[in-house]
């Protein structure tokens, strides 16, 4: 029979996987470093479970080879994507996750050739980031092949999860990061801002380095890419001041202050939040002569996250997913966001300066 493990398991959106996964008629086997709450979990849902950590290559390279796909959901995934992609390279197991990080779309994306010749599927991504801004991406480059400018954004993700509040820790560091005649740019936070009307309210949003810097490019050949978040002027001012901690963010001893600070504050959206929460989505193109706008309404971004994931790993589980680097739209086409419950698209077109 085909199998799936989900690495990351027990972790808040693991949880979410592996609940979905379930639902869906899928029974993954349960992975991840921690003995006790792999177990726990594994008891709770009678599923089996591997313990392993990502330190030593051949543990997990024997681990994986015993499966079809791997759908990793431990983050932030620049620890964790390299032992796992490299394990799936060598024993033939398609690899997807739920990363954000342009670095690790990078590195995964750098891979392909070999992902061919091995006859595997790497897939990025599944989840919120980006399953629905690439498949906007996507409709928005078909609609005007001869774009040169994308921008896309979103509003009201709701709060974040603790493995969200520490990958964007971790991401100040990096500063924000566009794309510019072809080439991924690192810029200092909140870089420009620019309002937005997200169809339910106009916003200010400021450019965040959000997956599609990367996989954007790939979607659709635009070589100017910018991603927007809604966020308050006085968020942005801070966005923007935090710039000037990224020295203290190199300092292990304040990267595990905060570490330990998000792992007692922050459990992520509870049940009720997740089913109230929306999030909405907006694009646009442009060529310098007409400009055309999409947006999307879509359920909350974590609700969302533990759909796309299981229904991307179940094609890759069914052989549906091609071989090599993809991102969601390139796998499975333009309107696979389209196929979840609660997601709406509208198209507008936009006046240029002329008009
Ligand atoms: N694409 C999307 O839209 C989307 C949506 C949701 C989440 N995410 C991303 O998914 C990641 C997880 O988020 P979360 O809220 O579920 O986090 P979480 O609750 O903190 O869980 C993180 C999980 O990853 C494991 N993990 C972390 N580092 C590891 C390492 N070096 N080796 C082995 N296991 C490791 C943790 O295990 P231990 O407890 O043993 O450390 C835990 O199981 C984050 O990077 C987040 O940004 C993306």
């Amino acid at each position: 029979m085909d199998t799936m493990l989900v690495y990351g398991s027990y972790g808040y959106t693991g949880r979410l996987v592996v609940e979905r996964a379930i639902e869906q008629g899928i029974e993954p086997v349960l992975a991840g470093r921690d003995t006790a709450k792999l177990e726990a979990q594994a008891t709770e849902w009678g599923l089996d479970c591997r313990v392993f950590g990502l330190e030593h290559s051949d543990i997990v390279a024997q681990h994986i080879a015993e499966f079809d796909v791997v759908l990793n959901c431990a983050g932030p995934f620049v620890h964790t994507h390299e032992p796992i992609v490299e394990a799936c390279l060598s024993r033939g197991t398609h690899y997807l996750d739920i990363t954000g990080e342009i670095e690790v779309f990078e590195a995964i994306a750098s891979r392909s050739e070999r992902a061919e010749e091995a006859g595997v599927t790497l897939l990025p991504g599944v989840g919120f980031d980006v399953v629905p801004s690439d498949c906007l991406a996507s409709h928005l480059g078909n609609a005007l092949p001869e774009a040169t400018h994308l921008a896309l954004g979103f509003d009201s993700l709701g709060a974040p999860s603790p493995g969200t509040a520490l990958t964007m820790v971790e991401g100040l560091e990096a500063g924000g990061a566009v794309r510019e005649d072809g080439k991924i740019r690192r810029t200092p936070p909140g870089w420009k801002s620019r309002s937005i009307d997200f169809g339910h309210r106009e916003r200010t949003a400021v450019t965040i380095p959000w997956g599609d810097v990367s996989t954007a490019d790939r979607t659709t050949g635009i070589p100017n890419i910018e991603f927007y978040m809604a966020l308050p002027p006085q968020a942005i001012r801070a966005l923007r001041l935090s710039q000037h901690l990224g020295p203290l963010l190199t300092n292990s001893l304040v990267k595990d202050g905060l570490r330990s600070f998000i792992e007692r504050a922050i459990d992520g959206p509870d049940a009720e939040e997740r089913q109230q929460g929306e999030s909405r989505l907006w694009g646009e193109v442009s060529n310098g002569e007409e400009r055309l706008i999409a947006r999307l309404t879509t359920p909350n971004g974590y609700t969302l996250t533990a759909e796309t994931a299981v229904e991307s790993a179940r094609r890759a589980l069914d052989g549906e997913t091609p071989n090599g680097y993809q991102t969601p739209s390139t796998a499975f086409g333009t309107d696979y966001v389209l196929e979840f419950d609660g997601v709406v698209r509208q198209d507008a077109r936009e006046p240029t300066h002329s008009e």
